[in-house]
């Protein structure tokens, strides 16, 4: 028996962190769809695609030559057999990334690439059709609505800024809340306006984990798991 774990959240909530040890918990491979749209923001300034054209961009995201490595304990992005993952999360991917997800006719060619994915994880593939965890905006809703267990993950604003803080320099101080400040709320708002992330579809379960520890939040996941499946 195969299964599907969707996990859908703003930026910070802790998405990566919990859907990675789930993955690895349950033998299953790891989807992260945001790096996705960052390897199409990649591959269309390598290519000097101005990435408000939207036909272009487009016509790149479907011609992109995208190898997703789905191993959670290494998840990998190679691009034309060339491994772009280091340079996915620098500043200049992050700031222009909306600009990308936006874009209508792009979600709709990730979307197909994910389902394929995910498809192939099912049956066969590198879990051996074990399944997968897929996480992003538009997993529980539209890449994946019927997963075997779809949750939402969120957190307080001030949450996810520390959170994100920390990962992108090391710590929490007033600086770094403010450098962070930008990928966190103004992304958000602009993504939210082509995927509704901030409130559950019905069906899908609400995880807030504001103030937990990533043990509290992947024993609260695991329950959540074991109660769908
Ligand atoms: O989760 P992330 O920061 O790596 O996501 C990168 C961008 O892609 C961000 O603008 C949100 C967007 N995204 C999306 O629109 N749909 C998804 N399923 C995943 C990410």
């Amino acid at each position: 028996m195969s299964i599907v774990i969707a996990i859908d959240g703003p930026s910070g909530s802790g998405k990566s962190t919990l859907s990675r040890r789930l993955a690895a918990h349950y033998g299953l491979q790891y989807l992260d769809t945001g790096s996705m749209y960052r390897v199409v923001t990649v591959w269309c300034m390598d290519q000097g695609i101005d990435l408000d054209d939207q036909e272009a961009v487009a016509r790149a995201a479907r011609e992109m030559p995208l190898d997703m490595v789905t191993d959670p304990a290494g998840p990998r992005v190679l691009l034309g057999g060339v491994d772009v993952t280091e340079r996915l999360h620098t500043g200049e991917v992050s700031t222009v990334v909306s600009i990308v997800a936006v874009n209508l006719a792009v979600r709709a060619e990730l979307r197909d690439r994910q389902r394929a994915i995910i498809d192939v994880e099912t049956t066969a593939g590198r879990s051996g059709g074990r399944g997968i965890v897929a996480e992003g905006r538009d997993i529980t809703t539209v890449v994946a609505p019927d997963a075997d267990v779809r949750i939402l993950l969120i957190a307080e604003p001030g949450d996810r800024l520390a959170r994100r803080a920390r990962e992108r320099h090391g710590n929490a101080d007033t600086r770094s809340i403010e450098a962070t400040r930008d990928e966190v709320i103004r992304r958000d708002a602009q993504d939210s306006t082509v995927s509704e992330f901030m409130r559950a579809d019905d069906g899908v379960v609400t995880l807030d984990n504001s103030g937990m520890e990533p043990d509290e939040t992947f024993a609260a996941a695991i329950a959540i798991v074991e109660s769908q499946r």
